[in-house]
């Protein structure tokens, strides 16, 4: 250990018994852990501005008390069998009779982690994870990306380090805008960097939404973004979906009935579905949000993953009036970890965003913006994406013949309409969804059923699962889908196996 603050309660003399009491105080509150070395003589003497034999003294005090040991007479160490974890959990600390402090937490009900997706361990955890958008980060180039996070830090471009620039580094924002003309048909439009798409949902959510606002959101969808809109006091309402993506006449009547502020879609590869929307229905949500003076959020959080073709051109690339706010998110492309996305919106909203943005986080992190750039810049990026783009088209079509090779054999075949992208597959498995679901949870298998994605579980059925296949290897899949496969065709389910891809109120 190099240095220790400590608490000095100066009643107490002569100064070593000074030293050695709040040393003591130190171990009963959990600051020293048992076992943990001490600074040397020497230097705590020179933070304590004492004699280095007064620290001796007080050391050797504490030998004597039996809260520290000796190593060799070399260094000192607190002593490894007191049984102290910290003061919270210890009824020996400094005051006993000192009662846990009250907080006062705001009456807002994000302060508890209410309905948070589900309490299982983190997806990763477990020996087949089919979680459904998670990225194999074992086939991230890491070594060659570390040329890139050098780069910057070797070739620091010192403005960027600064406060200031709240969008975003230039670097970064001047790739991506490129990037996203050729690749995504989006232009005149500006681009503001977050700390993942999460960010931009919060951010957005308190710029745009009064409390009472109706947010319009697809009824099975992504818990996250609705919390961001109800953490501002938004109201969501579902909207009603069918096998090919939204069923319009019933976002018509509901946009005439109610007024709707946001509409909040996952139009590419809609989460949880993958159904991708077709262009058609494109067009009318977006005449209706027009003429109805409502903005859209487009999540496209997985783009670049499209195997039957090239992905249609994003909602936001055809958006005359500017009333569509575009998200996008590093974490499948890279990893989680990595906290980068970006949104594209029309430069009159800018402002706001970027004012309400400083206050949260002054700017996002630097050194990512800059290495994720450098790696764009040099082509790097572009060469990985269709590298994984390749590899999950592979383990898509692996998944795919599994279980048509399943339900040619079985008399319990499971439906589902394969996903022209994206890195999961929604599995019909009709009313065996909850027992499966435990199942998967007894035997170390990640699985979340439909009943995870529902704006209403309790007027919805829950029949679905969702298969994320990205995330492992196809023999890793292939065992894993054997052991849900086994369950399925050993278990009775209903008849009617539901001939749709979407089954909820
Ligand atoms: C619909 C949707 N949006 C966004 C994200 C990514 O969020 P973030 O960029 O905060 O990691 C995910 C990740 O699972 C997602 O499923």
């Amino acid at each position: 250990m190099t240095s220790l603050v400590l608490q000095f309660n100066n009643t107490i003399h002569p100064r070593f018994l000074r030293i050695a009491m709040s040393i003591k105080h130190a171990i009963q509150s959990g600051q020293l852990q048992p076992g943990e070395t001490l600074p040397s003589t020497r230097l705590l003497a020179k933070q304590v501005n004492s004699h280095r034999h007064t620290v001796m003294t007080a050391y050797q005090e504490l030998i004597a008390q039996g809260w520290l040991t000796s190593i060799e007479r070399k260094a000192y160490q607190v002593n490894q069998d007191l049984p102290i974890e910290n003061s919270q959990q210890s009824p020996n600390s400094v005051n006993p009779s000192a009662a846990t402090f009250q907080w006062s937490l705001s009456p807002n009900v994000f302060t508890k982690a209410t309905g948070q997706r589900h309490d299982k361990q983190p997806a990763h955890e477990f020996h087949y994870n089919f979680a459904g958008g998670q990225a194999d980060l074992s086939l991230f180039p890491f070594q060659e990306f570390k040329t890139y996070l050098s780069d910057s830090l070797v070739r620091p471009d010192l403005t960027e380090f600064y406060y200031g620039k709240p969008a975003g580094t230039s670097l970064f924002i001047e790739q991506m805008t490129a990037y996203l003309r050729k690749a995504r048909g989006i232009m005149n439009k500006d681009i503001i960097v977050v700390n993942g798409s999460q960010e931009a949902l919060y951010l957005l959510s308190q710029v745009l939404l009064t409390p009472g606002d109706h947010v319009a959101v697809e009824s099975l969808g992504y818990q996250p973004a609705w919390q961001a809109f109800q953490s501002a006091g938004a109201v969501l309402t579902p909207i009603k979906q069918h096998n090919k993506g939204i069923d319009i006449e019933a976002l018509t009547t509901l946009v005439e009935r109610q007024s709707i502020k946001l509409i909040y879609l996952t139009p590419l590869h809609q989460y949880p579905t993958t159904i991708t929307l077709p262009i058609a229905e494109r067009m009318a949500i977006y005449q209706l949000a027009a003429q109805h003076n409502i903005a859209i959020i487009e999540d496209d959080y997985d783009h670049e993953f499209h195997y039957d073709s090239q992905p249609p051109t994003p909602m936001a690339s055809d958006d005359p009036q500017g009333l569509v706010i575009y998200l996008a998110t590093f974490s499948k492309i890279m990893f989680p970890g990595g906290r980068l996305g970006f949104m594209a919106i029309d430069k009159t909203l800018t402002p706001a965003l970027l004012h309400y943005r400083q206050i949260m986080n002054h700017k996002p992190n630097v050194l990512m913006q800059q290495a994720v750039g450098k790696w764009m810049q040099a082509g790097a990026f572009e060469r990985h994406l269709r590298k994984m783009t390749k590899i999950y088209h592979q383990r898509r079509d692996h998944l795919v013949s599994l279980l048509n090779a399943y339900n040619l054999q079985s008399l319990k075949p499971v439906n589902f309409i394969v996903p022209a992208g994206g890195m999961a597959l929604w599995l019909d498995v009709g009313d065996n969804a909850e027992a499966l679901e435990t199942y998967c949870d007894q035997n170390d298998i990640y699985l979340l059923s439909e009943k995870h994605f529902q704006l209403n579980p309790q007027k919805s059925v829950n029949h679905h699962v969702r298969i994320g296949f990205a995330g492992m290897s196809q023999e890793k899949l292939q065992q894993g889908l054997g052991i849900i496969l086994n369950f399925i065709d050993s278990h009775p389910h209903s008849e009617s196996m539901a001939a749709s891809i979407v089954e909820h109120v």
